[in-house]
């Protein structure tokens, strides 16, 4: 009988080691992570940085968030994290920044995320001031529909706020660190005005009082205060003093300015709501008619496939998989995967290395064996480089 064994899946998994390349002619040198140049610091803070890079492959500007392992694994988040990386990889909304893939090395996570090259919302309201109505309600159109898209997907952002705001070059709304709400609060906080304990202007009561909420609602009220910060150019709830801050965002103290239209208040008035089970909803949101003005579905991209090898390689909790890159004498270990299905039930996956140390590999291979053992046949070996197991 012969077996036709249908290709699924082919991909490869790349270790990145980080390494300095001289320029010729400059003194200055360039980073390398994989096929990544890194650039300037977009944003820093004390445990992340986000750094613009160069894809040299396709010669696509990137920008990469740069986490420190350690702190990672040693708040005992990786599943966590894993668990929204891999669904954030997976959503492809025009208005939700782009993870396009994880890397490691031995002491680092890199998040290869979309470039928004228009830098953010509210530099542009810092520089010419608050927005039109008409504007402000364009941008909330678009972030109410990155939310909600979110939201149905089961990831909350549980920290929206300006700073996650980006543009694109076009002008199209990119929200930020959707699926980074998992990571600790010190690891995600990386722009340059963030601070460890940043004002909680942003932030809803129920989070506040820290007993317990839901992402969607309080997602919502975050909504609400960015919307207003559009359209009035200063915060609703601003105090210096912090008690004072918090005790109205608890009441939800605040005074519109003259110029909101009445229809605005009024669905302000909804979101501001102090109490998250009588607060507006998503879907009472879009049918608002202050909101529906002008209001223009999203387009979405032909989709393409998506893998989420890079996040297993990075979150799982194998040794070979993140020492591989420095000790191999032929340079990072690189190994190919394919996957052919040879019955319903029956795959076979070839790996092959393409590219490091040959005993390297084997390591790797072993223990990646070892770690399946309860779920793979192993063949045996067809020859030196290429262990499959099916
Ligand atoms: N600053 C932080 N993240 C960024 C991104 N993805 N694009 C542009 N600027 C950023």
């Amino acid at each position: 009988m012969q077996t036709q064994a249908r290709r699924m899946s082919s991909t490869a998994i790349t270790f990145p080691s980080s390494s300095s390349i001289a320029a010729v002619g400059t003194p200055a040198t360039r980073t390398r992570v994989g096929k990544y140049e890194l650039g300037n610091t977009l944003g820093e803070g004390s445990f992340a940085k986000v750094k613009y890079a160069t894809n040299l492959d396709s010669g696509e500007s990137v920008a990469i968030k740069i986490i420190d392992r350690d702190r990672i694994l040693r708040h005992k988040m990786v599943e966590g994290i894993k668990r929204e990386i891999s669904t954030m990889k997976l959503i492809k909304h025009p208005n939700v920044l782009r993870i396009f893939e994880v890397l490691a090395s031995k002491t680092k996570i890199y998040i290869v995320l979309e470039y928004a090259n228009g830098g953010e919302l509210f530099d542009k309201i810092a520089r010419h001031g608050r927005l039109k109505e008409d504007e402000a309600r364009g941008y909330f159109q678009q972030l109410i529909n990155a939310v909600d898209y979110c939201h149905s997907r089961g990831v909350y952002h549980r920290d929206l706020k300006p700073e996650n705001l980006l543009l694109d070059s076009f002008g199209i709304l990119k929200v930020s660190d959707f699926g980074l709400s998992a990571l600790p609060k010190q690891v995600r906080e990386d722009g340059l005005l963030h601070t460890a304990c940043g004002t909680p202007n942003y932030v809803a009561p129920e989070v506040l009082a820290d007993k317990g909420y839901n992402g969607t609602s309080a997602d919502v009220w975050s909504c609400g205060v960015i919307l207003f910060v559009l359209m009035a150019g200063y915060l609703p709830f601003d105090e210096p003093n912090l008690t004072v801050l918090y005790r109205r965002i608890q009441k939800a103290s605040f005074a519109f300015p003259s110029w909101f239209s009445s229809s605005s208040k009024k669905l302000i008035k909804r979101i501001l709501d102090p109490n998250p089970v009588t607060r507006i909803t998503i879907p009472e949101i879009l049918k608002n008619d202050w909101f529906k003005k002008g209001y223009k579905p999203p387009h979405f991209q032909p989709d393409e496939d998506v893998t989420l090898d890079d996040v297993d390689a990075v979150f799982n909790d194998s040794e070979i998989k993140l020492q591989g890159d420095q000790t191999g004498r032929k340079g990072r270990l690189s190994v190919a995967t394919e996957v052919f299905e040879v019955a319903p039930s029956l795959h076979m996956v070839q790996l092959r290395k393409t590219g490091g140390d040959t005993l390297e590999f084997h390591k790797f291979y072993k223990n990646l064996n070892s770690g399946l053992k309860d779920i793979v046949w192993t063949t045996e070996q067809s020859n030196n480089e290429e262990p499959k197991v099916a």
